[in-house]
């Protein structure tokens, strides 16, 4: 069964086919073409998404990806009504005028080919990014995720720790109470001066310092130990806030993660100097916390497998760092993470989400699908 899906829901335009098998009773869902077309080079000059700006592009640029999709995928003109078995559509959450212009062009395609509609939540499309079949990830197959499963979604809209005990069973068991993790990396690039998207540019200079500093988990205390005397010297060690660390439940809070790194450059008169110290500390601060909170859900929920999911989910000290933590901790657990380029938005895991509800024939009809910039993961 092929499923075409289609992403408008924030900044990035994307089409993608994809083909699902059941076969020995195991869901198979294998790529055919993913197709996405960012305006991240659009909203940069303003430090952020411009709702009307990335509503004009997506409306533009819609038809040519969905096009290409088709096409990367050897479907010919004229041959989709045929060939695609239904259309998944991200109905919800993201941006109202984003949205629509997904939704509209999907009730229009699934009008005239006749075609079944499936509405998806993007949460859930983030989940499925880890059942996308491929050699290089490491969480492709179906029967490598066994359930109950714990997701904790990082994106720039949201930041959640899902429980899911099956395909179309979800619980938040956690989430953020003010700021995304993607949504603090980028407000922390801007405090910074590095421009937009904040996650990729932080890790970048994390990873510098990373790489200057002496190897060890601890570099404070090491460069406190050893360094001191060395041409490798920070004065003032930067020590920044793990919030709600210890708190009881498994929500987060980043808002004051990122005064606490404004307040702590405006008392710094070096901090230009010390920018890749300044991302280290912050991207640390933000890993501790998703680290720790996913452990502690995964002891009390006695998780099978956990997933990593969201644009963040890109950040490979995050990715390295969660791997070891589990390993340590939870061994009895097994950790899957999408390969990089289904972590940011895209239309592959739409269209996956979208065979799981197809194989239930869990279809809206065109006449009722509806965008909801708030729609809940339930
Ligand atoms: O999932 P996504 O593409 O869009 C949303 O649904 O929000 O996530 C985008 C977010 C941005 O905030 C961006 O700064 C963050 O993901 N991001 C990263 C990295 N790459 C992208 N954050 C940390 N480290 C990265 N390498
Ligand atoms: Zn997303």
């Amino acid at each position: 069964m092929k499923i075409l899906g289609i992403e408008t829901s924030c900044d990035e335009t994307a089409a993608a086919v994809i083909e699902g098998t059941n076969a020995r009773k195991q869901n198979l869902v294998f790529l055919r073409s993913n197709v996405v077309s960012s305006q991240i080079n659009i909203h940069k000059k303003y430090g952020g998404v411009v709702p009307e700006v990335a509503a004009r592009e997506h409306v533009t640029k819609i038809l040519p990806v969905v096009n290409e999709a088709l096409e990367k995928a050897g479907i010919k003109h004229g041959q989709a009504a045929k060939k695609i078995t239904a259309i998944a559509v991200t109905a919800g959450p993201g941006l109202i005028t984003s949205l629509i212009t997904g939704i509209e062009t999907a009730k229009v395609l699934s009008y005239v080919w006749n075609i079944p509609l499936i509405a998806i939540n993007h949460i859930e499309a983030h989940i499925y990014a880890n059942f996308i079949n491929t050699k290089q990830g490491t969480g492709n197959k179906e029967q490598n995720i066994k359930f109950p499963a714990l997701i904790l979604t990082v994106s720039g809209g949201h930041t959640m720790l899902v429980l899911m005990k099956g395909h179309g069973n979800y619980k938040t068991i956690g989430q953020t109470r003010d700021d995304a993790a993607g949504e603090a990396f980028d407000k922390a690039a801007q405090l910074l001066e590095l421009g937009y998207p904040g996650g990729p540019v932080i890790s970048k200079y994390a990873d510098k310092f990373i790489k200057q500093t002496p190897k060890t988990t601890n570099y404070k205390l090491q460069i406190t130990n050893k360094f001191q005397n060395s041409k490798f010297k920070i004065q003032n060690f930067l020590s920044l806030p793990r919030p709600m660390l210890n708190s009881q439940n498994f929500d987060f809070s980043f808002s004051g993660l990122k005064t606490a790194l404004l307040y702590a450059i405006k008392k710094d008169k070096q901090w230009e100097k010390r920018i890749p110290e300044y991302c280290y500390e912050f991207q640390q601060a933000v890993i501790d916390v998703l680290i720790y909170k996913t452990i502690k859900a995964t002891k009390k929920y006695n998780i099978k497998t956990i997933m990593l999911t969201g644009g963040v989910a890109a950040n490979q000290e995050l990715r390295k760092q969660m791997k070891l933590e589990i390993k340590k901790h939870v061994p009895y657990s097994m950790f899957r993470i999408p390969c990089l380029e289904y972590t940011t938005d895209n239309a592959a895991m739409v269209a996956t989400a979208g065979y799981f509800h197809a194989i239930k024939k869990d279809f809206t009809p065109w006449q009722k699908i509806k965008v909801n910039p708030n729609l809940e993961l339930k």
